[in-house]
């Protein structure tokens, strides 16, 4: 078969960060393969992608098209060659509809629209064709995320791309939203699509691609056809070492109660109940997982809990103290820490350094101070033992935090409040973006922080976390909890029924 695009020895050094992100890459993938891209955080694979799209250019090597070398200086440049991709952060205008979305950029040049109606019936036509629902006419803003990762990809395909690069197009994905969005992506593929797909996922992966290709630091370890290999295999040519999938968990020793919450609710600013009148108690020494499709008050709950956003009824203390109208630091004061949903936003300034970072909101801690300023060498000794810890690959106390991969940005901000030693623990989507070996190491992180007496709330999305990790589950749905599961009943199927509960009677 012939080659669709062909990586030809392609290396490229971040001298900022001192890293080699891509260490003479070569492998070739034939039109029409869905062909996934997987790896550790850190290990080159957007790095890769952005080379291919025009975003950053190799050192050496070089990449070809159906055999012709190819040289873009922009995205626009490939583009123009039939490449589109699709970050993980949208592009997209929330207050333009989805027509207009699609076609933002090309409506002139290339088309020559002049009626709405024609606008409507190309996207029309586009979203049948490729059998990607979408109403033309809806306003982005108020699309869920599935939706507008679907307009995204359209968008591409207005543009009559032939590769389209997804870089974990499915981290921002309910599950229920993952399997027709794979099927979708196997359509594209039957319509002569080439597609790159980049997941930390695996079982994903080995659904949807037809090759696998494994990134190691910078270097391809191996490419394997799907049917060749399996989650272990991959897991550990990713790692380097055996990945136990589901580690062992002993029962806990619930303590004194550290988080009491009494009728807790939340409204947005338009007056709509996020969340309401929610009640529990979380002791030391337990995880409680909140599970639920996303979109169902998770956000409202944490923001409540942490002091991010006002309520507007309930009580929560904190040891037995009130601090409903606690401010976030004062809370923060008092022992709880926060690992946010929306790390790039909330858990970090991209601005400042790595150490600034894993510092914020410590520098004042006398361990961090000598006399009047901050003591470098032991901010610094603090942040080396945070980055050998969460093993964040490429960084260093002084380097830049914008420049880390996704999933090493997101180990900063875990690093930084477990190590707060914290009374409270709330974490919110906690191993999102993070590779297989990572993700082992946090669910163990959060295991051996319960065992030494920390309260845990976990939310999550992700079904088997919740298993994995959860002494207790509660589901939230509609922004109310549905009923606590203990024990035998912490599994798939009963928190499935809670999490869709009614929702047949919906229609
Ligand atoms: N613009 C940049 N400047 C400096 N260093 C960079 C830049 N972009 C990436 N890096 C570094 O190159 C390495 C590879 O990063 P890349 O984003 O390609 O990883 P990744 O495989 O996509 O990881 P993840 O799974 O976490 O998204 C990382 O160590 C990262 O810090
Ligand atoms: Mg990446």
């Amino acid at each position: 078969m012939d080659a669709m695009v062909e990586f030809r020895d392609v290396s490229r050094y971040y001298p900022s960060t001192a890293v080699q992100a891509n260490d003479h890459v070569s492998f070739s993938v034939t039109r029409g393969e869905v062909h996934a891209i997987c790896g550790e955080n850190g290990a080159g694979k957007s790095t890769l992608m952005n080379i291919l799209f025009g975003l950053e250019k190799p050192d050496s090597g070089e990449i070809l098209i159906e055999g012709k070398p190819m040289s873009f200086r922009y995205p626009s440049d490939a583009i123009e060659r039939g490449i589109g991709m699709v970050h993980q952060h949208f592009n997209i205008v929330n207050s333009f509809t989805v027509t207009k979305n699609i076609l933002l950029g090309i409506e002139k040049t290339r088309w020559g629209f002049l009626y709405r109606r024609e606008e409507t019936a190309f996207v029309k036509d586009l979203s049948e064709k490729y059998n990607l629902p979408i109403d033309p006419s809806a306003v982005a803003g108020s699309l869920p995320v599935g939706l507008l990762q679907r307009l995204e990809i359209l968008k591409m395909l207005a543009r009559k791309i032939r590769i389209l690069i997804l870089d974990e197009p499915t981290a921002v994905l309910t599950p229920q939203e993952v399997k027709p969005f794979l099927q979708t992506l196997k359509g594209l593929a039957k319509n002569d699509v080439t597609i790159f797909f980049i997941s930390h996922k695996l079982h994903e992966v080995l659904e949807v691609a037809d090759r696998i290709t494994v990134m190691k630091r910078g270097k391809v370890e191996a490419t394997r056809k799907a049917p060749d290999t399996n989650t272990r295999d991959l897991a550990e040519m990713m790692v380097g070492r055996e990945i136990v999938f589901r580690i062992n968990k002993t029962a806990a020793r619930p303590g004194e109660p550290v988080l009491e919450v009494e009728g807790l609710s939340v409204k947005n600013k338009l007056g709509v109940k996020l969340l309401n009148n929610v009640s529990f108690t979380l002791r030391a020494g337990e995880i409680l997982g909140v599970a639920g499709v996303s979109g169902n008050g998770q956000e409202a709950l944490v923001s409540g809990i942490t002091g991010l956003l006002p309520i507007s009824g309930g009580k929560i203390r904190l040891r037995g103290k009130d601090i409903t109208n606690f401010d976030v630091r004062s809370r923060r004061r008092l022992g709880l820490a926060h690992v946010p949903e929306d790390r790039l936003h909330m858990g970090l300034n991209p601005a400042a350094t790595i150490m600034e970072n894993i510092l914020l909101g410590r520098q004042r801690h006398l361990q961090f101070r000598r006399r009047f300023t901050l003591n470098v060498p032991a901010c610094n000794a603090w942040a080396k033992k945070i980055i050998a810890d969460y093993s964040v690959y490429g960084a260093v106390p002084n380097g830049p935090t914008a420049k880390l991969s996704g999933g090493n940005m997101q180990k900063i901000v875990l690093g930084r409040e477990v190590s707060s030693a914290p009374i409270l623990l709330v974490v919110n989507q906690p191993t999102r973006g993070l590779d297989v070996g990572s993700i082992e190491f946090v669910h163990q992180t959060l295991l051996d922080h319960r065992d030494r007496g920390v309260a845990i709330l976990l939310v999550s999305v992700e079904m088997e976390e919740i298993m994995a990790l959860s002494d207790r589950v509660e589901v939230l749905l509609g922004g109310t909890f549905q009923g606590e599961l203990t024990g035998e009943d912490i599994n798939e199927k009963s928190i499935g029924l809670l999490m869709t509960r009614g929702q047949h009677h919906d229609a």
